[in-house]
């Protein structure tokens, strides 16, 4: 066996895997689309590593960039800022929705999900946090409470507490046997009405919801859906935020 990759199974825990019959693709490099492994081999990176690589591997014009920065400036703590951040903060309050101008920095999606929960309570002054069962949002302990799949169950049944989930609007297994997919949808966001009132709207900080969901099964949403949880946040005044 290829000794990094002995190195790597011998001293690292990789997530969300057992360990024991672990067999990882080494990797050597990779370019544009492509990974190679230590054998010459090709990978299409279908989904740009965790959806996280979107220009592309091996880009030297970035390569440049990060060196650069590197070089004049490597490290400033949160409360500095820097030339390169506010030029960023700009582009990206100019890109965004108008309501949208401020960016919170974190380092990972389980991060900023723990972020947002934080904010949305400190904002709102409530505490539920209201979501979808099948959900991923990240390995720390709030973001993965917050995450309704039964995958985490396995690893971690002691979950923070003030994490309310609701069915999915999943047509293909609709929970109501929905005869469309609209229908499916409306009876979702009815379920949705019934438990913010069980719950207590007043208790209620924000619906943490994914733009779609993925890495938890890749469900679809029905047409209008989420404008019709909007309409309820704004009915029951609740945050909305979409990971
Ligand atoms: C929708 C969504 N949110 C959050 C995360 C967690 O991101 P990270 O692994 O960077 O913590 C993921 C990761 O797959 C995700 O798909």
């Amino acid at each position: 066996m290829n000794k990094s990759l002995q190195l790597s199974l011998d001293h690292t825990l990789l997530v969300w895997s057992n360990q024991k019959v672990l067999n990882p693709i080494h990797i050597k490099k990779a370019k544009g689309v492509n990974l190679y492994d230590d054998q010459g081999k090709r990978y299409i990176d279908f989904s740009s590593q965790l959806m996280n690589v979107y220009i592309g591997h091996g880009r030297q014009e970035i390569t440049e960039v990060v060196r650069n920065q590197m070089t004049s400036l490597s490290y400033v703590c949160p409360p500095f800022t820097t030339e390169t951040r506010g030029l960023l903060v700009e582009k990206l309050a100019s890109i965004t929705p108008d309501h949208i101008n401020k960016t919170f920095f974190a380092l990972s999606g389980a991060e900023s999900n723990e972020n947002a929960i934080i904010l949305a309570r400190l904002y709102s002054g409530k505490h539920k946090i209201i979501k979808h069962y099948r959900f991923y949002q990240g390995a720390t302990m709030g973001a993965i409470s917050a995450g309704g799949g039964p995958r985490k169950n396995h690893i971690n049944n002691q979950q923070a507490p003030n994490f309310i989930h609701f069915e999915n609007p999943y047509f293909y297994r609709c929970p109501w046997y929905s005869f469309s997919f609209e229908e499916c949808g409306d009876r979702t966001i009815k379920n949705l009405e019934n438990t913010l009132l069980y719950e207590g709207p007043d208790n209620i900080a924000a619906i943490l919801l994914e733009d779609e969901s993925g890495t938890s099964g890749c469900i679809e949403y029905p047409p209008y859906y989420l404008k019709k949880v909007n309409n309820l946040c704004k009915k029951y005044d609740m945050l909305l935020t979409i990971d």
